[in-house]
């Protein structure tokens, strides 16, 4: 019954490496993988619902499958991810052209639930469960130098306007002698930079109840011979520890930045956010960070428009990035996410000033990076090679330790090694170099 077997993955890293995995337990089970729907057997979406734009993207793709199906009845549909997590069953009655929902703890069972539609029926599996050992185990990755290790799932927080904790559920962490071996595994295969996972990567171990934490588990990879680097996303600031941050400062492979989202400037808005920390407190970790890891980069993400927000608040958030000064940052508008707790707030701040807020704090990070980049001009930094410049085949690309995105000029056996730059020009977004 298997054949072939397409995927599309919306959303962040995580999916991404849930769709790995997805990939690897069908492979198991006999199917081969396909690079468009069109010629599938079975078409797997694994979807996000961050915001209401992501499932709109999603809706429409399922209107296009939907065409699909009725020149192809034959053709199998599964989604899975965020938007099946929310949805549930519900996604079977909106949708009657699809065959199965699996949750995003549930993937493992895809082959199964697809062998056995025939004395099923259609249908959905959204339980929340345990990590399994052999978590990872079959993960079919595109080789490169990069590969990204889920060690956490779900969320413990509950940021009032976030579906993660519904979608993803509680915190579980994946015990470290499960994770090392997998990172043992993929150095072994040829990557080069492991990136860490998880919704608050900071609090890895809590739930092991054993010691286990995220120094310790990076001190533990930072061992293995041939990784030559180590970074994690996403932290949250209340947990990153000052053990932590001597732990990034002390150890050599891995990078000097981090991804620490303040949502906000305002004390009022972080509150209604259920953030659990103020501005101060915020800008005091800042410090913290920026005392015991010399030049760390840090990157944010923001929330505009979030129910009440006024200009003076907004402002309190251009204020903090002007005090900061990012590395980088991700600007969202707000969107109402069904089943959160900020439902109950009405979405009052017009779509028209989101826009401005958004675009504003935009041009604000452009400037200050097009600022850090222009006095890079003359340097020289080091950067681990990931391969050929998207935009232009004569050309590399690789990363600083900062996170910095750096583009060079070709040469032969570079990809997946360290490799000294110096940087000539810049674009706001890009380091230029020879
Ligand atoms: N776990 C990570 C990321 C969560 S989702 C963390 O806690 O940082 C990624 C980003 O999407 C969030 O940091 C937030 O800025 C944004 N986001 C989440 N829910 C949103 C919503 N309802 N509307 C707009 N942006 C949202
Ligand atoms: Fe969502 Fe907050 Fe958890 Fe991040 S920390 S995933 S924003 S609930
Ligand atoms: Fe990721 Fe989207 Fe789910 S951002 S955790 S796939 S809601």
């Amino acid at each position: 019954m298997p054949g072939k077997v397409f995927i599309e993955t919306f959303g962040c890293q995580m999916n991404v490496a849930d769709s790995e995995q997805i990939l690897g337990r069908l492979g198991q089970a006999g199917w081969s993988p396909v690079d468009t729907p069109e010629a599938a057997d079975l078409v797997v979406f694994n979807t996000c619902s961050v915001r209401d734009h992501a499932e709109a993207k999603i809706r429409s793709r399922l209107g296009v499958l939907r065409e699909q199906k009725r020149g192809q009845p034959g053709l199998k549909i599964a989604i899975a991810g965020c938007m099946a997590q929310r949805e549930q069953a519900d996604l079977l009655k909106k949708w009657p052209h699809v065959d199965v929902v699996v949750g995003t703890d549930q993937f493992a069972r895809l082959p199964e639930l697809i062998e056995r539609l025939d004395v099923t029926g259609r249908i959905a599996a959204t339980d929340f469960g345990d990590w399994e050992d052999d978590f990872g185990a079959n993960a079919v990755r595109e080789p490169g130098v990069n590969a990204y290790v889920p060690v956490m799932r779900g969320c413990n927080y509950n940021c009032t306007y976030c579906v993660v904790p519904n979608t993803r559920g509680r915190e579980k962490s994946r015990r470290p002698e499960a994770v090392e071996a997998e990172v043992r595994r993929l150095v072994g295969e040829g990557f080069k930079q492991i990136t860490l996972l998880g919704q608050t990567v900071d609090a890895y171990g809590k739930t092991l109840g054993d010691g286990s934490n995220l120094a310790g588990l990076l001190r533990r990879l930072h061992a293995i011979d041939g990784l030559l680097r180590l970074r994690f996303v996403t932290s949250h600031p209340k947990d990153i520890s000052d053990e932590l941050l001597d732990t990034i400062a002390e150890l050599p492979r891995v990078a000097k930045h981090l991804h620490v989202p303040a949502q906000s400037g305002s004390d009022r808005i972080l509150r209604l956010m259920g953030r659990r920390y103020g501005r101060d407190e915020y800008l005091h970790f800042v410090e913290r960070a920026r005392s015991r890891i010399p030049g760390v980069e840090l990157l944010s993400d923001f929330i505009v428009g979030f129910p009440g927000e006024t200009d003076a608040e907004f402002e309190q958030t251009v204020s903090l990035m002007e005090q900061v000064r990012f590395g980088g940052a991700y600007v969202f508008t707000y969107s109402v996410r069904p089943g959160t707790p900020a439902v109950r707030l009405p979405d009052d701040v017009p779509e028209a000033v989101k826009k401005q807020r958004c675009n504003r704090l935009l041009a604000l990070q452009l400037d200050h990076q097009s600022e850090q980049f222009r006095a890079l001009h003359g340097q020289t930094v080091e950067v681990l090679v990931e391969g050929e410049s998207k935009t232009d085949p004569d050309m590399l690309h690789g990363r600083t330790m900062g996170f910095r995105h750096v583009v060079f000029p070709k040469r032969e056996g570079l990809v997946g090694t360290l490799h000294r730059v110096t940087i000539t020009r810049s674009t706001p977004l890009t380091l230029f170099g020879e």
